[in-house]
């Protein structure tokens, strides 16, 4: 190793904690752990963080609809988060979560550095809000129709099928997506960060980050179009970290989020002596700070973030990664045709090894889109890594157990391979070093091809029969399984887990990336055992159809539980007075009840005798569904239902209106 060992952090974007990691999700921690890994490989000091994006509206709801604290909530998701990107391999020196006291420390200390630069102002804006639900809705929490094509069911900010983006108030018959009533419009004080005070050093950090060309040209549409301030607050109820000096204002989740990526980093450092928060993040720091995100959230990162990190006096990020997005099959991933497909359902099916491969040889700098057709999937992966890859290591390692006592030769059987070989270290480095993923496995499978080729020459099966030839096989073997060591090596980032049981192979311990170079020679390995296997095109099919499932259990499940808002308008509930109440022969638990519904009289059976005494019910006023169909029973038609409480038997309990409602009163 030549270079100086240089101190960088890595980040991969925060997953929110409301949902599940999907195959979607892993190409962005797929990418980062790969380059994070190799990094360390190379024998640099590379911390990798990540944590819980755990503030928002959309959680706070999702807690309040399961029942649970957004605390609870974000603990148990994000811990199951975590759990299936460990599976993967995704080595994090440390996962965090957003709703920390290290990133409410954070928070504030930057909110205060702002805003005694005189970054930060208040203004009053208008913005939907919900009287029933008594919040102000964010603009995904507003639907209608879109203003330009007149599509039904459209969010507030954009329209997903003709692409214009608005605000919710240009919607046609907006509604919250909460209640389903129309919002009002209600005037709020908000917190904005100046973004416009920027624009000169934004330009300065952007040459020198030197960001890839399908941001900078991103990046010059957004300067063109001019910097807008950023509104930084949301009003409550919200979970969030409360806007020193309010009583209701939040941080929106934005602001706290990549301040995450600080806060994980302080978590770290308390207990690892080699990290120092204050050295690494001084706006004079000459560590390296990389952020790895999707292309959904540049915005953010290049334009918000490091002005904020500016602001408060704090070191900007050196660069900023963005990937695109995954198909799957050619198409958006799509639950009902089982390509939306878990982290957990993969698990479940196939070896991680196999994705992370076939990212890595789909990947590259930019923010193109890759596509994960199952077909080829299996097809590169049982080519590549089985019918290369594994190969190598397969045809040989037997003879050197069961011939040579498991010892390798003391010499090589042909020094210009190998030399050939490990010639390409450099140039594989570099590939990974610029996130040239596809260019780094091409080169790899090349040379695993040199090594096939080598082998299948010297057929050393055939060798071993020969009585002259068999004392060669030890040098062939040794050839083959060192070309094998020297590709998993430059493989470890990408194939950790395998790249462990090869370690265990060769009776080594961790690699470092100069030692591919070396050749493992003279010493006694351990037998070999089956380092990965091909993928059937059953475990695909089984993946897909696991994924369809989960949808289709989880869509029964919530149609068991709710309803929807058009379902509750169905039901057609009255206010009804009892003009007349008895007992019915031969029925032990009902009472005939004549119902006055204002413009017409309803004959109801009710399960209600031993709560009731037919007398003391005539005259009160009950709610009644008007719209039920009737039902013949066995001691005449049922023309309704009136809505009681309670377990059943005596106790039983009519909903009742208060004085002043009149029959017929429609109940909203
Ligand atoms: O877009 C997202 O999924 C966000 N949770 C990413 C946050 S990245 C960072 F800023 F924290
Ligand atoms: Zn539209």
């Amino acid at each position: 190793m030549t270079d100086p060992i240089r101190k960088i952090m890595v980040s991969s974007a925060l997953p929110y904690a409301n949902g599940s990691i999907h195959m979607g999700h892993l190409v962005e921690y797929v990418q980062s752990d790969i380059w994070a890994r190799f990094q360390k490989l190379r024998g640099h000091q590379c911390t990798y963080i990540c944590a819980a994006d755990a503030h928002g509206t959309p959680i706070m709801i999702k807690a309040r609809e399961q029942g649970v604290t957004p605390e609870e909530l974000v603990t148990r998701v994000a811990a199951e988060q975590h759990e299936d990107l460990k599976a993967f391999g995704i080595a994090f020196d440390n996962f965090h979560t957003t709703h920390s006291e290290e990133c409410k420390q954070i928070v504030y200390r930057i909110y205060h550095a702002l805003k005694d630069a005189g970054h930060i102002y208040t203004k009053v804006i208008e913005q939907a809000y919900d009287e029933q639900e008594n919040m102000f809705l964010p603009d995904r929490f507003v639907c209608g129709t879109c203003p330009r094509c007149k599509s039904d069911d459209q969010y507030g900010d954009a329209c997903e099928a003709c692409g214009a983006t608005y605000a919710p108030n240009d919607l046609i018959d907006p509604i919250s997506v909460l209640s389903g009533r129309k919002p009002v419009w209600k005037n709020s004080e908000h917190y904005f960060f100046r973004l416009s005070n920027f624009a000169e050093r934004l330009r300065t950090w952007i040459k020198s980050a030197e960001l890839h060309p399908h941001i900078t040209s991103k990046l010059e549409e957004w300067f063109s179009a001019g910097l807008q301030d950023w509104d930084i607050s949301r009003d409550a109820p919200y979970f969030g970290f409360k806007i020193p000096d309010t009583d209701d204002k939040y941080f929106y989740v934005w602001l706290d989020a990549p301040i995450g990526y600080l806060a994980s980093f302080l978590h770290l450092c308390a207990r690892r002596e080699d990290l120092d928060f204050e050295a690494y993040w001084n706006a004079d720091s000459a560590n390296e700070v990389y952020h790895f995100i999707g292309k959904d959230i540049v915005y953010f990162h290049t334009l918000f973030w490091p002005a904020v990190l500016d602001g408060a006096g704090l070191r900007m990020p050196t660069s900023v990664f963005a990937h695109g997005f995954l198909t799957v099959n050619g198409k958006k991933m799509s639950k009902s045709r089982g390509t939306f497909i878990k982290a957990r359902t993969y698990l479940d099916n196939l070896n991680p090894n196999h994705l992370r491969y076939y990212y890595a040889a789909k990947l590259g700098p930019g923010m193109d889109d890759i596509d994960l057709n199952l077909d080829d999937f299996r097809a590169r992966v049982n080519s590549d890594l089985i019918g290369k890859l594994v190969n190598i290591a397969s045809r040989c390692a037997g003879f050197i157990s069961k011939r040579f006592a498991g010892k390798l030769a003391t010499a090589l059987d042909d020094e210009a391979l190998f030399s050939e070989i490990t010639a390409e270290s450099e140039t594989i480095a570099e590939h990974y070093e610029k996130r040239e993923y596809s260019k780094a496995m091409r080169i790899i499978m090349a040379s695993a091809d040199k090594a096939n080729r080598y082998i299948e020459s010297k057929k050393p099966w055939l060798m071993i029969k020969r009585e002259s030839q068999a004392d060669d096989v030890q040098a062939v073997c040794t050839q083959g399984l060192n070309l094998f060591r020297t590709l998993m090596i430059y493989l470890t980032p990408v194939l950790p887990a395998m790249a462990s049981d090869a370690q265990k192979l060769f009776r080594e311990e961790p690699w470092s990336w100069s030692q591919a170079a070396t050749p493992l020679l003279g010493q006694t390995i351990n037998r070999y055992e089956p380092l990965l296997t091909r993928i059937e095109a059953t475990q695909v099919e089984r993946m897909v159809e696991q994924s369809r499932q989960t949808v289709e259990k989880a869509e029964a499940a919530d149609e068991s539980t709710t309803i929807s808002i058009d379902d509750f308008m169905k039901v057609d509930l009255r206010v009804a007075r009892i003009t007349h109440a008895e007992a019915v022969e031969g029925a032990d638990k009902l009472l005939r009840l004549t119902l006055d519904l204002g413009d017409e009289t309803r004959n109801v059976f009710a399960g209600i005798k031993a709560a009731y005494k037919a007398e003391d019910l005539v005259g009160r006023h009950v709610i009644a569904v008007a719209n039920l169909a009737p039902r013949k029973m066995r001691f005449g038609v049922s023309e309704g239902m009136v809505l009681a409480s309670g377990p059943g038997g005596s106790e039983i309990f009519l909903l009742s209106v208060d004085d002043g409602a009149s029959p017929g009163m429609r109940v909203k």
